[in-house]
């Protein structure tokens, strides 16, 4: 028996999101280990359902380094089953400590 495909509206979101990146770099010339525009772009499409930027300016936030950034990206990428790849993961952590969370990376 085949094995269950993931959720329909994860297949479309991420096609979607492919859709979206094909798109072009926004921030070309950076020069990270991530990529600041591909970090906009993943978050904007796959992190926004759950959470407002607000988020990560509370209070009690659970992230306040770069390393807890990355590490808070790595668990709710997995949990939403995205299955990123590091630089992925790297690109998100660099986007949200850059415009978010307002920290050096
Ligand atoms: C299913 C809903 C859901 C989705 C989808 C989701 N998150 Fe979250 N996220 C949460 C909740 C709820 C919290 C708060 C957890 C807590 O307070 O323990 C959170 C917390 C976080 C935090 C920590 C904020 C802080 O306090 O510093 C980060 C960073 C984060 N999410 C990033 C992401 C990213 C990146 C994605 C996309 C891969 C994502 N989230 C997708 C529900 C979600």
């Amino acid at each position: 028996m085949r094995q269950k495909s993931i959720l329909p509206a994860v297949r479309v979101r991420a096609i979607l999101g492919a859709a979206l990146l094909s798109g072009g770099a926004l921030f070309s010339g950076v020069t990270t280990a991530g990529d600041l525009g591909r970090g906009q772009a993943l978050h904007d499409t796959f992190c926004v359902a759950c959470h407002a930027p607000a988020l990560y300016q509370r209070e009690d936030r659970l992230a306040n380094t770069y390393l807890e950034i990355r590490q808070q990206v790595e668990r709710w990428q997995a949990n939403a089953r995205l299955r990123w790849s590091p630089q992925d993961i790297e690109s998100v952590a660099e986007f949200l400590a850059n415009r978010h969370y307002k920290i050096p990376y």
